[in-house]
């Protein structure tokens, strides 16, 4: 079976790549809203330390997420509109930022408030910066505001998929389905 992405349609580890993140991503919100409801205690602590695992993952997958995408040819855009392909193009660097950007700020935060990532009990990262309460508060404000720029570019992302899915009627995201169907 062919790994690699055609000029018409995405290869299994791109879409591998892309379905499990996109399950993690929905994870994180869930925890991420979740943990911040709970009050201050053992149950609040462990679901910290589950999103902060959960994030390092999504690290680590997207840097090897944009290896790959570097290394292989991806399909032609199916849209032939110059400024829906710029649009495109734009939101899904925007997106590639976001994931490595993201849980660095986390990771950044965690060291700032003198908690080091211990990364599912199997190994901790070292401190990125020295304790700094100041600046602990600014990241996780940046945080906090880039988790709505996430949530901003995934809706149009997703409003994206299904104009061409129902609107255009075209493959666009057929193609990115793990089993293609009346390509
Ligand atoms: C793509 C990856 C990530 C996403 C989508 C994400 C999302 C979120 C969300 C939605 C919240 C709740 C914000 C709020 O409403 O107050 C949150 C909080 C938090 N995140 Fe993440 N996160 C990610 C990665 C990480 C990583 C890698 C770490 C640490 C290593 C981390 C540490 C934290 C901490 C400590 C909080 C609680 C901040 C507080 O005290 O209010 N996050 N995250």
């Amino acid at each position: 079976m062919a790994l690699r992405s055609t000029q018409t349609g995405f290869g299994p580890v791109t879409k591998g790549f892309h379905w499990v993140m996109a399950i993690l991503i929905v994870l994180m919100f869930a925890i991420g809203w979740y943990m911040d409801l709970l009050p201050l205690g053992l149950e609040k602590l462990a679901w910290i330390s589950r999103h902060k695992s959960i994030g390092i993952l999504i690290l680590f997958l997207a840097i090897m997420r944009i290896i790959w995408r570097i290394s292989e040819q991806t399909p032609m855009p199916v849209s032939r509109n110059r400024w829906e392909i710029a649009v495109a193009k734009l939101s899904h660097l925007a997106l590639y930022g976001v994931l490595i950007v993201m849980p660095l700020t986390g990771w950044l935060m965690s060291s700032a408030a003198n908690f080091s990532v211990s990364v599912f009990g199997l190994f901790t990262l070292p401190d990125m910066v020295a304790p700094d309460p100041a600046l602990f508060e600014t990241l996780r404000t940046v945080h906090w505001a880039l988790s709505w720029g996430i949530v901003g570019l995934v809706g149009l992302h997703v409003a994206a998929a299904l104009k061409h899915h129902v609107i255009n009627r075209d493959v666009t995201l057929r193609r990115m389905l793990p089993v293609v169907k009346g390509k």
